[in-house]
């Protein structure tokens, strides 16, 4: 994919996405960006993790799979400013990093007045060493693909935000050793939340050994998953 060829569009929530035409594919729903992040993301990762931590952690390790327009960092610390107890260390993989005239153009704090500052400092930072964002909020952008991550933190990793491109556009990403590996670096009682809910992908997760939760999705998609590394669930279907 050349950056090139990527095309920006205004999404049904008025936030911006991009269309890549060779894949045929958009780095969000079209049905809302930003409510698609906030909904999977946001809601049913971050807040749902902080919710119900019974650990009473301070520091709280996030792995993003697809960093792309960086909105998913954007909005989890714009989230962070209501936990200042808690320190949210974000290792996001990018293996081809948008150049700046792109995210110059994306309209997300335009259309949700906040984070001009968070956003600057999220794509002004150097890629492949962790920088401080804000007070509680520490970004590692690592130009690494999935199969060749490692876990740069003394922590394992209590979510895992996964938005790579979809499974018929990215097979490869969808693959059972992909998420063994994923398994492997996470907490016992970390989560997993993606917004793909094929019936393989659900399958393969429950055969590594996840609890899987399908969720209802975002607005203009039905389902979401949420999938947790040895603890128990509320609402397994
Ligand atoms: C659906 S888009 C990302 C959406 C992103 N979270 C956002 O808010 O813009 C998928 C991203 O995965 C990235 N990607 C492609 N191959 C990858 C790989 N092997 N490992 C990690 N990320 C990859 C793509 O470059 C793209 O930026």
């Amino acid at each position: 994919m050349d950056s090139k060829e990527l095309q920006l569009i205004i999404t049904d929530d008025g936030s911006h996405t991009l269309y890549v035409p060779s894949l045929q594919e958009t780095y969000h729903s079209k049905f809302g960006a930003i409510q698609e992040s906030r909904h999977i993301f946001i809601n049913e990762g971050l807040g749902y993790w902080l919710n119900r931590d019974q650990r009473k952690t301070k520091t709280l390790c996030v792995l993003e799979v697809g960093f792309g327009t960086g909105l998913n960092a954007l909005l989890s610390a714009i989230y962070m400013r209501d936990h200042p107890e808690i320190c949210l260390r974000y290792h996001a993989l990018e293996p081809k990093p948008l150049p700046g005239e792109i995210t110059k153009k994306l309209n997300y704090c335009r259309i949700l007045h906040s984070g001009e500052q968070l956003w600057d400092r999220i794509h002004e930072c150097k890629w492949g060493s962790e920088a401080r964002i804000s007070n509680n909020f520490r970004l590692f952008k690592d130009p690494t693909m999935v199969a060749d991550f490692k876990n740069p933190y003394a922590y394992s990793y209590d979510l895992v935000f996964f938005d790579a491109f979809a499974p018929g556009k990215q097979p490869e990403l969808w693959n059972p050793s992909v998420f063994e590996k994923i398994r492997d670096s996470m907490a016992k009682g970390g989560y997993l939340v993606t917004y793909c809910a094929r019936g393989q992908f659900k399958r393969d997760l429950k055969s590594l050994g996840f609890n899987v939760q399908t969720l209802p999705g975002p607005s203009g998609k039905l389902e979401m998953v949420r999938a947790g590394k040895g603890a128990s669930t509320d609402t397994t279907t």
